[in-house]
């Protein structure tokens, strides 16, 4: 099928790309996904794996994603299959743009779910439903909202349509302008949720809780939990960043920008763990009680604080905004590639894919309630769609891209695109051809024999 010409549109200044990019990696992953998935595996093992996995194995595959999108100026299957082209090799690379896609398009469907349970409890929060509430009340009104599909599916639509209105205005106008006004507003108020933790309580235990590893708890699956959510949380594997490296400028420095990006979103997630842990072991939560957690955790906080019903709604509205300046990037691929493969303009590829996502999503809150019945190997649809996508396509799709731009590409051509002297091209090359790929396959097999 040929590719419809149109402007292909650039960011407008670096600064502007940093910042969506960051909108993109900061979000659900780090303040919801992040502090359960350190409760459910082990603690501070699973925080160091996962900083590991960030450094050695994120960073250089998105680095590899940007120089990929960057190159192919195109939606993610096409810049796969034009630069593996324009090296000789087989156009069948293309298949690994695909595969990302396909993973952006599903984790935006439980992605919006829970930024529906964010826009509900900006709603709970602002009435002040929480004021005075203990552990057990808090935890029965997250559990009533569980329960109600309705409730769930109007929140997860306002959160899909937000999403599709964003992506709707074009990347320059909706992208940039989200992230910018959005991103550092989070920043503040968790910086405030830790003053309060310092001074309540709880903050000594939480740093032990997050810092001390216990090597006994270390196993496959532990292994591939961090991996997962390290490409998760940074957006990585799903054609995102090859999408948005083919609005980028040649004036970029990609390792630079690499860096800033893991370790704003690192920070990020650290500081959400810091945030939650303490009010969990004040108040005798259970730190693996899962997706809820920051749920049924917070809310106390907020409930006890002084002006807590205030800053317990700016929070949830933040998280909203970081779930948003997340979606839109997800959502954007799919987009894209109906918009330069079919006759649809940007508009109605907008509506067909999210449509279509909401429709995904509906299934997965469902599986909260009326369908809870409904589980393969013990899993409902929506950890099904979680698992399937963070724990296969993501690090497959990853491990592909830094394959290819390790052993497909010219590396002259990589090296001067990187600007690299002669130690740093090394340090690379040893990370890019052998640690960032190897790592991915151990974690792999480890996790099918543990
Ligand atoms: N990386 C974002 C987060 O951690 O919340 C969200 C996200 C964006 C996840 C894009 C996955 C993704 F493909």
């Amino acid at each position: 099928m040929s590719i419809k010409k149109h402007d292909h549109a650039q960011w407008s200044s670096s600064f502007g790309f940093v910042l969506a990019a960051v909108g993109s990696a900061v979000g659900l992953g780090n303040i919801w996904k992040f502090p359960y998935m350190v409760g459910e595996s082990g603690g501070a093992v699973f925080v160091l794996t996962y900083l590991v996995c960030i450094a050695l194995i994120g960073f250089p595959i998105l680095v590899a994603e940007w120089l990929i999108g960057r190159r192919g100026q195109k939606n993610p299957i096409n810049s796969f299959a034009d630069v593996a082209i324009s090296e000789n090799k087989s156009s069948a690379w293309g298949i690994v743009g695909g595969v990302g896609i396909l993973a952006g398009f599903i984790v935006l469907s439980f992605y919006s779910v829970i930024g529906g349970w964010a826009l509900n409890y900006i709603t709970k929060v602002g009435t002040g439903s929480f004021v005075g509430q203990d552990s057990d009340a808090i935890g029965t009104t997250f559990d009533a909202m569980l329960a109600a599909p309705g409730t769930l599916t109007l929140w997860h639509t306002v959160f899909m349509v937000l999403t599709a209105l964003i992506v709707g205005v074009g990347v320059t106008g909706g992208i940039e302008k989200a992230a910018k006004v959005l991103m550092p507003l989070l920043g503040l108020i968790l910086v405030f949720i830790l003053g309060y933790n310092v001074l309540n309580g709880g903050f000594a235990e939480a740093v032990s809780y997050l810092f001390t590893p216990d090597f006994g708890k270390l196993n496959g699956d532990v292994l591939l939990a961090a991996l997962g959510h390290s490409f998760f949380t940074l957006s990585l594997g799903m054609g995102i960043m090859v999408a948005y490296g083919s609005y980028l400028g040649r004036e970029v420095n990609l390792l630079k920008t690499a860096r800033t990006v893991c370790i704003l979103d690192t920070v990020v997630a650290l500081a959400a763990g810091l945030a939650i842990f303490p009010i969990i072991f004040n108040h005798g939560l259970d730190p693996a009680s899962g997706p809820g957690l920051i749920f049924v955790s917070l809310p106390i906080a907020f409930g006890d604080m002084t002006a807590g019903t205030l800053i317990g709604t700016l929070f949830f509205l933040l998280i909203t905004f970081a779930a948003l300046t997340s979606s839109i990037s997800l959502l954007e691929p799919s987009v894209e590639f109906l918009e330069e493969r079919t006759s649809m303009n940007r508009t109605m590829s907008t509506i067909v894919a999210s449509s279509v996502i909401w429709l995904l999503g509906v299934a997965a809150l469902l599986s909260f309630n009326l369908w809870s019945e409904f589980t393969i190997m013990g899993n409902g649809i929506f950890d099904i769609l979680d698992k399937v996508t963070s724990k296969f396509l993501l690090p497959l799709a990853g491990l592909a891209a830094i394959l290819f731009v390790g052993w497909q590409l010219s590396q002259d051509s990589v090296r001067r695109e990187l600007g690299l002297s002669d130690g740093a091209w090394s340090l690379w090359q040893i990370v890019a051809k052998f640690i960032a790929p190897v790592g991915v396959l151990i974690v792999f097999i480890s996790s099918l024999m543990s």
